[in-house]
């Protein structure tokens, strides 16, 4: 059941080449998932999604079980049928979701909020959270976590990794469906002690992938860098490693080369609705009048629908108009942006070259002038 395959290794830093099968086909790593909170890629359709390179998409369980509920998603044949992607998906916990609201109480179990489309008190721990999973039917689900905030004490990450070790048993014994790959995920702030106690004993519960989480939560580059690289020597080498939440196309590089194969963030289509496009030179802000009267596509090396066939003039207009669709060719770009990055990155990794290349593209997209 999903196996996992290393097809190559960069012998100049820790940068895999992998396969994962899954029930809804094959994940070529490292990559990029689009996030689809709602069982929606904003503004786009699943065609859009999977024109523009996408191999798996992600979808939260907190949003899902308050709306529509995932008694009706199961009514209507699990998630991928209700959506129409009929390609893997990964489901979030909703432990990072939980974790950021404001007047939630959290216990020994699990943290009780206020649904915020009933009104009424809710409760969320490891089994509700794996209930709610398995009825939804994605291929690779997530182990309910506490994701603390960046300050965190050693005292209070030690003791909140106590607690995601305990629920990672729980989900582990609550998961029903053979279906489904449960990943663990890996917490301990920012501190090496508690980031490898966290990895090894999660590598004992034998999951099939493991995930960084409580990263991008503020601490910069720097201390991602390091996270990364003092966690992932604890991460069982024929399983797949999963860094939640990052990020932008320098994170992920930076954490490719640091070994890890699997990446989610709202960046490209949060970025898409606010007029900002990635390029190889680097991001664009496209509200900016410079695009008034110019008639070149967003990125010219880009293959993309929205490059093929329609210019930044046009884009500036249609943020100006507050034209819908500005949005969706936007996150077209930016979403196949991201895709192409992680191709060009496993090709890298296939000619043993992960290091230049990440070098290369760098310095192309302007982020050693910042
Ligand atoms: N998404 C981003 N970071 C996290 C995390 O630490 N835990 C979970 N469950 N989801 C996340
Ligand atoms: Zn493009």
């Amino acid at each position: 059941m999903f196996p996992f395959e290393l097809l190559a290794n960069d012998t100049g830093s820790r940068a895999r080449r992998g396969r994962l099968t899954t029930p809804h086909g094959v994940i070529e790593t490292p990559i990029f998932m689009p996030v689809g909170t709602h069982g929606a890629l904003k503004a786009m359709t699943p065609d859009q999604v999977d024109a523009a390179g996408a191999q798996i998409i992600l979808a939260n369980t907190y949003h899902l079980h308050l709306k529509p509920g995932e008694g009706l998603v199961e009514k209507a044949g699990g998630l991928h049928r209700f959506m129409n992607w009929d390609k893997p998906i990964l489901t979030d916990s909703g432990g990072f979701q939980v974790f950021s609201l404001p007047k939630k109480q959290i216990g020994e179990d699990g943290v009780t909020f206020r649904n915020e489309v009933t009104g009424e008190q809710t409760f969320l721990g490891p089994k509700e959270a794996i209930a709610i999973e398995n009825a939804l039917g994605a291929d690779i689900i997530m182990a309910f976590d506490e994701c603390i905030p960046y300050p965190s004490s050693h005292d209070y990450a030690a003791q909140s990794i106590k607690k995601t070790l305990r629920w990672a048993e729980s989900c582990r014994k609550a998961h029903r469906r053979e279906d489904q790959a449960l990943f663990g995920i890996v917490q301990g702030s920012v501190y090496q002690d508690l980031r490898r106690e966290c990895a090894e004993q999660l590598a004992a519960m034998d999951f099939p992938g493991y995930a960084v989480g409580g990263v991008s939560v503020g601490e910069g580059l720097e201390l991602l860098k390091q996270v990364v690289e003092f966690t992932e020597p604890f991460l069982p080498e024929d399983k797949p490693r999963y860094l939640m939440g990052v990020g932008l196309p320098e994170d992920i590089l930076e954490s490719i080369e640091r070994g890890m194969d699997m990446f989610d963030c709202v960046i490209p289509t949060r970025y898409a609705r606010s007029a900002t496009l990635f390029t190889r030179r680097g991001k664009l802000r496209l509200t900016n009048r410079r695009f008034r009267r110019d008639f070149y596509p967003v990125d010219t090396s880009c293959d993309c629908y929205c490059c093929r066939n329609f210019t930044r003039a046009y884009l500036h207009h249609l943020f100006n108009a507050n034209e819908v669709l500005s949005a969706t060719l936007s996150a077209i770009h930016n979403v196949h942006f991201y895709l192409t990055m992680v191709a060009e990155a496993r090709r890298a990794i296939e000619r043993n070259d992960f290091v230049a290349f990440k070098k290369a593209f760098l310095e192309e997209y302007g982020f050693y002038r910042q």
